[in-house]
């Protein structure tokens, strides 16, 4: 039987014309047993539409990991690595994640106490909130009444030794129902944005790149960025800004010589923007958290020079020049008319294109309010492929 796909329900607060190829809901077939020419559609799904849902979806953690694993075959341990071993406990991500023993690539994440799951006798788990990362914070009193912030805009992926993973699967198991709350963006712009509960927020990474001006299109297809080694032990005591959309400049990051061993052929130097597999389009995936330097390559002979940001080429250390460059080209595509924010149902699995779109977690629960998720997504067998020769001549 072939899939079916249907639009995905958007909220009030998303403008449609910018959502048209984004997110579908695939009906008609079982994820956790799909035939192979199933998968080849859900698969080529993907890559055009970048999150895909199933509604009412049976998946054992097994089938999660074959599922997440057909994407990228050769594939296999999870895209952070293993978190339970040495210097990474510090890394801010550490206390997240929780491995199911059975299958340690799927990882157990929510709120509050779980007992007897899956292996596990009891995980308590903590929906992880700006209070622990940002550099300001909502107020109790705005907190009671629904205010709340986006966490952390990222991509799933170490950004050290370990490639980004193609693609991220979450399934919810368990989920609370409440109030909406209103992400307060708080950067002086006057943007909010109504949320359900404890959404998983997700931004287009080609309509990032697609409503930059040219000079900034021209900077991106020109652009590495060269993270920083152990980017979330380096970054754990800096905060970040009200937005979740990188760090404020206080100069708190953990000195290179501070950081866990490291070595050069580690780090990740990646192109501000990754080809899309099957549609050949740009998407903006930088993750400004872990960005570390920016590698500019000259204009191209030919090119126009009128207007070119660094038309010589530069090498960007300076990190306060690093991230706002970065912020400018990344905060037009999470204003709140271009976010999806999505309405989780018990059941409901998400596989979204990981080097295709940003995403993060929203909103703050209760510790009586329990959510359990997995997650499953794997460090990739290949390094996301930048822009062509062609591309490069077309937007420089
Ligand atoms: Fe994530």
């Amino acid at each position: 039987m072939a899939i079916e796909l249907t639009t995905l329900p958007l909220p009030a607060s998303a403008d449609p014309s910018k959502f048209a190829n984004f997110g579908r809901e695939v009906k008609g077939v079982d994820p956790g047993n799909l035939t192979p020419e199933q998968f080849e559609e859900v698969k080529d799904a993907l890559y055009k539409h970048d999150a895909l849902l199933f509604r009412n979806a049976q998946l054992s953690p097994e089938q999660q990991y074959a599922l997440t694993k057909a994407f990228d075959p050769a594939s296999e341990s999870y895209g952070h690595g293993n978190h339970k071993t040495g210097s990474t406990k510090k890394s801010i991500l550490h206390p997240d994640l929780k491995t199911i023993p059975r299958v340690p690539q799927v990882q157990l994440i929510g709120n509050g106490l779980v007992t007897n799951y899956e292996g596990l006798e009891s995980a308590q788990l903590k929906h992880p909130s700006h209070h622990t990362f940002h550099k300001t914070q909502v107020s109790p009193e705005d907190e009671a009444n629904g205010v709340t912030r986006f966490y952390r805009w990222h991509i799933d992926a170490a950004l050290y030794d370990l490639s980004p993973p193609r693609v991220t699967t979450l399934y919810g198991i368990k989920v609370p129902k409440g109030e909406h709350q209103v992400v307060r963006y708080d950067d002086g712009t006057g943007d909010e944005l109504p949320v359900p509960l404890g959404t998983t927020a997700f931004v287009s990474g080609r309509t990032m790149f697609d409503i930059l001006p040219s000079e900034l299109k021209s900077f991106a297809v020109r652009t590495k960025v060269r993270y920083a080694p152990h980017p979330y032990v380096w970054m754990a005591p800096a905060r970040a800004l009200p937005t979740g959309l990188g760090i404020e400049n206080d100069g708190l990051e953990l000195p290179l010589n501070e950081v866990p061993e490291w070595s050069e052929d580690k780090i990740m130097t990646l192109p501000i923007l990754w080809k899309n597999p099957v549609t050949g389009e740009l998407h903006f995936q930088v993750h400004p958290c872990g960005a570390h330097e920016l590698l500019v390559d000259p204009i191209p002979a030919g090119a126009k020079r009128e207007g070119a940001l660094y038309p010589d080429g530069a090498h960007i250390k300076d990190l306060k020049e690093v991230r706002s460059l970065l912020y400018k080209m990344q905060r037009p595509a999470i204003a709140p008319q271009l976010v999806y924010p999505h309405d989780w149902e018990e059941r409901d699995l998400v596989l979204f294109h990981n080097r295709g779109v940003l995403h993060t977690v929203v909103g703050a629960f209760k510790p009586d309010q329990v959510r359990a998720f997995h997650q499953c997504n794997l460090a990739a067998s290949d390094i996301p492929k930048g822009p062509s020769e062609e591309d490069v001549k077309r937007w420089a």
